[in-house]
C-alpha cells in the first residue's frame, strides 16, 4: 500500500519554504484524524452535490469528482495501519485531496471551492460523534439489560441497604440492582440530548464568514443526516460545545460505572461476601493463590477519574479562545476519540461482570440485623399517635439497652424492655423486627416493597423495549 510524502499542502502558495520538521511533527493531526476518513469522504460527496446544484460545478466535473471520491474510498478501505503510518500528509482533509488529485488530476482542486477545513473538520467530527453516540447507547442498553436480568433473578432476596456505608434498612436485592439502572437511563437520555445539538451542520460556513456560493445548506444537512444548520458561520467554525457536552455525558457515565463498580467491589469482599463474581470476570493474584480480584470494576473506578480529567482538560482548551477557528480546536479529536474508545472497551467488561455475578443469599439475609428495623418500631409508635421525634427517642433507649445486654431488642428481658420504654414494650416487637415485613411496608411508588419493585422492574424493561438501541452501526470507523 502506497502511503507517500506530504508533497500536497493546502496552503503553500505564499510561503517560500515548507514547515520545519519540528513544526510538522507538532502540527500534523493525521495520526489522530485519519479515523475521520469515511466522514470526510461523505462530507465531500455532499459538497460536490451542493456545488453542482448551485451551478458552481458543471455536471461533468461533479461526476468526475464524485467517482474520484468513490475511488479514494475504495483505496482507503484497503489501507493497513502501515499504510496510514507511512502517509506524511498534514491531516485527513489534505490526504483525501491528494489522493483525489491522483485519481482525477487538476479538477480535484475544484472540490475546495467555497469550503474551508474549518467548516469541514467540524462537520466531519460531528458526524463521527453522532455515530459514536449510537454505539455508546447500544453498550449502555446492554449493561442495563444485564442489571435487569440479575434484578429479576434475585428480586425477592432481602439484603441490607447502606447510608454512610453503615447498615441502614433492609431492601430487596432487585431494588439495589435497579438503583444502578436508572442513572444509566438518564445517561441514555443525556446522550440523546447531546446528539440533537451535535446534529447541526457547520458545512457552508467557509473559513469564518460564510459561503459566497448559493449552496443549499438545508439540503446538505438532509443529505448527511443532520437535523438543522448552524445560524452563524463565526460560531459554527469555533463551536465545540458538542465535544464538551459529550465529554461531560461520558464522564458522568464513567462516574456511574465507578459507583456500580464500587458497590460490587465492596460486596464481593470477604467482609461482606454478598456478591460472587464469575471466573471469567475476575482475576487471580500471581502470588496469593486464594485471591479473586474484581479488576474490571477497579478499572471502571480508575477510568472514571481519567474521563473526568478529559472533560476538565478540554474545557481548559476552550476557555478564553478568541472568536473564529483557532488551532487549539484540533485537540478536540484526541479528547473525544479517547473518551469514546475508553467506554467502548470498559462497558462490555462491566456488563459481563454484572451479567454473570451471583449473590450469596444466605450471607445477604444474615446481614440484616434487628437493629435495622428500629425505624419500623418508631413508625409503629407514630401510627398510635406519638410524634416521630419522641418515638425516635423511645426506640433509641431500647437500642441502647439491647446493646448493653449484648442482644437483639426482641430478646431483652421484659422488665428491662419496659424500663427502657413502656411504649415500645407494648408493641408486637417480634413482628415489627421482621425484615420481610419491614420491606413490605415500603409500598409507595419507588419503594422497596415487592409490588413496588415488580412495578419498577416492569418500567425498566419497558424502557429497554420502547427505545431499543438505535441502529447506527454504519460508519463507526475505528
Ligand atoms: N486538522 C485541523 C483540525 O483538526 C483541520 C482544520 C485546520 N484549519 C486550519 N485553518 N488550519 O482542526
Amino acid at each position: 500500500v502506497k502511503g507517500g510524502g506530504a508533497e500536497v499542502r493546502l496552503w503553500g502558495g505564499r510561503f517560500h519554504s515548507g514547515p520545519a520538521a519540528e513544526l510538522d511533527r507538532l502540527n500534523r493531526s493525521l495520526p489522530v484524524d485519519w479515523r475521520l476518513w469515511r466522514q470526510d469522504l461523505a462530507v465531500s460527496q455532499a459538497w460536490v452535490e451542493g456545488l453542482r446544484e448551485a451551478g458552481v460545478l458543471g455536471a461533468e466535473d461533479a461526476g468526475v469528482l464524485a467517482s474520484g471520491l468513490d475511488e479514494v474510498g475504495a483505496r482507503l478501505e484497503q489501507w493497513t495501519q502501515e499504510g496510514w503510518a507511512a502517509a506524511g500528509d498534514e491531516d485527513i482533509h489534505t490526504l483525501v485531496e491528494r489522493l483525489l488529485a491522483e485519481e482525477v488530476g487538476e479538477v480535484a482542486g475544484k472540490l475546495r471551492t467555497g469550503r474551508s477545513r474549518n467548516d469541514q473538520v467540524a462537520t466531519d467530527g460531528r458526524l463521527w460523534a453522532m455515530t459514536a453516540v449510537g454505539a455508546l447507547e447500544r453498550e449502555i442498553r446492554g449493561l442495563q439489560a444485564a442489571l435487569v436480568d440479575r434484578a429479576e433473578r434475585y428480586v425477592g432476596l432481602v439484603m441490607p441497604s447502606y447510608t454512610h456505608l453503615q447498615r441502614a434498612q433492609p431492601v430487596l436485592a432487585g431494588h439495589w440492582l435497579l438503583s444502578h439502572f436508572w442513572p444509566l437511563e438518564r445517561d441514555v437520555e443525556r446522550l440523546g440530548d447531546a446528539r440533537r445539538r451535535t446534529a447541526v451542520l457547520p458545512l457552508g460556513s467557509g473559513a469564518v464568514a460564510g459561503c459566497p456560493f448559493p449552496v443549499d445548506r438545508a439540503r446538505l444537512a438532509g443529505r448527511l443526516g443532520f437535523e438543522g444548520v448552524s445560524e452563524n458561520s463565526m460560531d459554527a467554525v469555533a463551536d465545540r460545545d458538542w465535544v464538551a457536552e459529550l465529554l461531560f455525558v461520558i464522564a458522568l457515565l464513567g462516574v456511574h460505572l465507578s459507583r456500580l463498580g464500587e458497590d460490587l467491589i465492596v460486596f464481593a469482599s470477604s467482609e461482606f461476601g454478598f456478591v460472587r463474581l464469575s471466573d471469567s470476570f475476575s482475576t487471580g493474584s500471581s502470588l496469593m493463590p486464594q485471591k479473586r480480584n474484581p479488576d474490571p470494576l477497579e478499572l471502571a473506578r480508575a477510568k472514571a477519574g481519567r474521563l473526568v480529567g478529559e472533560l476538565a482538560g478540554f474545557m481548559g482548551v476552550l476557555k478564553g479562545l478568541p472568536s473564529g477557528y483557532n488551532k487549539d480546536l484540533q485537540e478536540d479529536k484526541t479528547a473525544l476519540f479517547g473518551a469514546v474508545d475508553t467506554l467502548l472497551v470498559l462497558i462490555p467488561a462491566v456488563t459481563g461482570a454484572v451479567g454473570t455475578l451471583e449473590l450469596d443469599e444466605a450471607r445477604c439475609e444474615a446481614a440484616v440485623d434487628a437493629g435495622m428495623m428500629a425505624t419500623d418500631v418508631a413508625d409503629a409508635l407514630v401510627r398510635s399517635g406519638m410524634p416521630f421525634r419522641k418515638a425516635h427517642d423511645e426506640v433509641g433507649r431500647v437500642v441502647r439497652a439491647a446493646e448493653a445486654h449484648g442482644c437483639s431488642p426482641a430478646e431483652l428481658p421484659g422488665v428491662v424492655l419496659r424500663e427502657a420504654s413502656a411504649a415500645v414494650a407494648a408493641l408486637p416487637l417480634a413482628e415489627l423486627l421482621e425484615a420481610r415485613a419491614s420491606v413490605a411496608r415500603r409500598a409507595g411508588e419507588g419503594g422497596t416493597a415487592p409490588d413496588a419493585v415488580a412495578a419498577q422492574l416492569r418500567r425498566a424493561k419497558a424502557r429497554l423495549d420502547l427505545r431499543p438501541p438505535q441502529q447506527r452501526e454504519e460508519a463507526h470507523s475505528r
